[in-house]
């Protein structure tokens, strides 16, 4: 380890099996920190038969004598920490120390009910189709200056100043504009009082924390949550998130300046998925869009949503390697792909406007986005079950092609590569 930390990032919508690439290489490291989103991210996590969906929680939980950050730019849902922390302990494993910063922003109730309210009143046409988890109206209220952060929770003068400024606009919004109940102080300060007393041993700095480990040598994973086609800079605005999941989000959302950051690793699946609205020039609505999605069991690991499924889309993994500054890949789900008769990529784009698109311009604006036509190329497939396969040259022909191609157009490497979903079931190559 050379006091740098590594980044993880999702290179497309989300779920492209972060939460797996972490608890691959955890084992590795020291401190495994989330720096952004919050319940909505849903990573899985096998080992062996278990199966472990972390919202919150880092994915380095299950090993023990880590420390496992949740950063300041995250946004907590302590209902559902505590959930899942409780879940850990009662089956032994919650192996990991867990240190939760103060200067995290707390997502409340009132922040749910307007996360729907807002959606509902979007009408159907124009919804985010959000995870509900109160996450939009809580980074809102950060940027207010009107957040409640985990270290308020500790204070109970300070909270309840906090609470009843803020529950009284929040009452007004909910009752006037959305026609909702308004919410009782009382409830809504004794339910937060509980999450402080719950969460105080957890509350720390993890700033200090973080390059603490650095100086000492130690090994940093920094994970993100969601994908870079959902940051709210840099993805298909507005049907994003509501954080900065690219690799500069996890600077800010940990207090580490840029020199602090070694590699950042993108995450990839071997085709694509997204959850939720927005512009998608690669989706498959028939036959080959089910396939993907019944293969590779895509459905929402947080809300149950099947996800829309289409092919790999260049132009969008150039656009993310460079606003990521991704210096290596690691590709999941290369098995699910097992059986096609050809894998198809997305090589350019025909944008309305009729002049071809490719390179690393990638229209991110959703209307422009909406309106190109993808321009495909085609690889022959492969029948061989590859679940098993440890190494690069036990990969099929087809499947070693299709991974160099990748690595050609990309002009970064694959350090790992997914052939199932349990943690052993992986090529790694330099991560
Ligand atoms: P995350 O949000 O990026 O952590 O990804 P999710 O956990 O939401 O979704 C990824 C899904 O793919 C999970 O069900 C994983 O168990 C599964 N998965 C991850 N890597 C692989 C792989 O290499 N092969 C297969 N078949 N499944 C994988
Ligand atoms: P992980 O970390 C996939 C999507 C939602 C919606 C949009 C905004 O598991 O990859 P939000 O609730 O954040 O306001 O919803 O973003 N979305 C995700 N899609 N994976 C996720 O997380 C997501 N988190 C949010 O479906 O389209
Ligand atoms: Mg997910």
């Amino acid at each position: 380890m050379d006091g740098r930390a590594e980044v993880i990032v999702g290179a497309q919508w989300g779920d492209e099996g972060k939460g797996r690439v972490v608890d691959t290489v955890a084992g590795d490291v020291d401190v495994i920190a989330r720096f952004q989103g919050g319940a909505n991210a849903g990573h899985t996590v096998i080992v062996g038969k278990e199966k472990y969906i972390f919202h919150l929680l880092p994915s380095g939980m299950l090993y023990s004598g880590k420390t496992c950050v949740i950063g300041n730019g995250v946004v907590v849902d302590p209902d559902k920490l505590l959930e899942e922390l409780g879940g850990l302990q009662e089956q032994g494993k919650d192996r990991a120390r867990l240190v939760v910063s103060g200067a995290a922003h707390v997502v409340f109730p009132y922040h749910k009910i307007l996360d729907g309210a807002e959606e509902r009143f979007r009408g159907r046409e124009h919804s985010i189709g959000t995870t509900r988890r109160g996450i939009g109206p809580c980074y809102v209220d950060k940027v207010n200056r009107m957040g409640i952060r985990v270290e308020d929770l500790l204070s109970p003068d300070t909270l309840r100043e906090k609470l009843s400024t803020n529950l009284e606009i929040k009452n007004l919004m909910l009752s006037r504009v959305f026609g909702e109940d308004p919410l009782s102080f009382d409830e809504i300060y004794n339910k937060a009082r509980s999450w402080g007393k719950s969460l105080a041993p957890y509350v720390g700095d993890c700033s200090v924390v973080i390059s603490d480990a650095l100086s000492r040598k130690q090994g940093v994973l920094l994970e993100g949550a969601q994908g870079t086609l959902l940051d709210v800079d840099h993805g298909t605005y507005p049907y994003v998130t509501s954080s900065n999941p690219v690799a500069q989000g996890a600077l800010t959302g940990t207090g580490l300046g840029p020199s602090a950051v070694g590699r950042v690793i993108g995450v990839v699946k071997a085709y694509c998925t997204r959850v939720g609205s927005g512009p998608f020039p690669s989706e498959e609505k028939g036959e080959s869009g089910q396939y993907l999605r019944e293969q590779g069991g895509e459905y929402g690991a947080t809300t149950g949503r099947p996800r829309r499924c289409g092919w790999l889309d260049m132009v969008a993994l150039k656009y993310a390697i460079r606003v990521n500054g991704i210096d290596a890949i690691a590709l999941t789900k290369l098995d699910v792909l097992t059986g096609l008769e050809t894998v198809k990529v997305v090589e350019g784009y025909t944008p309305a406007s009729g002049a071809e698109q490719s390179g690393t311009v990638y229209p991110n604006h959703s209307v422009a986005l909406a309106g190109t036509t993808p321009a495909y190329s085609g690889f022959p497939g492969w029948d061989d079950d590859i679940s098993g396969c440890t190494a690069f040259e036990e990969l099929p022909q087809g499947a070693r092609d299709y991974l160099r191609y990748i690595e050609e157009q990309a002009g970064v490497p694959v350090v790992l590569i997914g052939v199932g979903p349990e943690r052993d079931q992986t090529i790694r190559r330099g991560l």
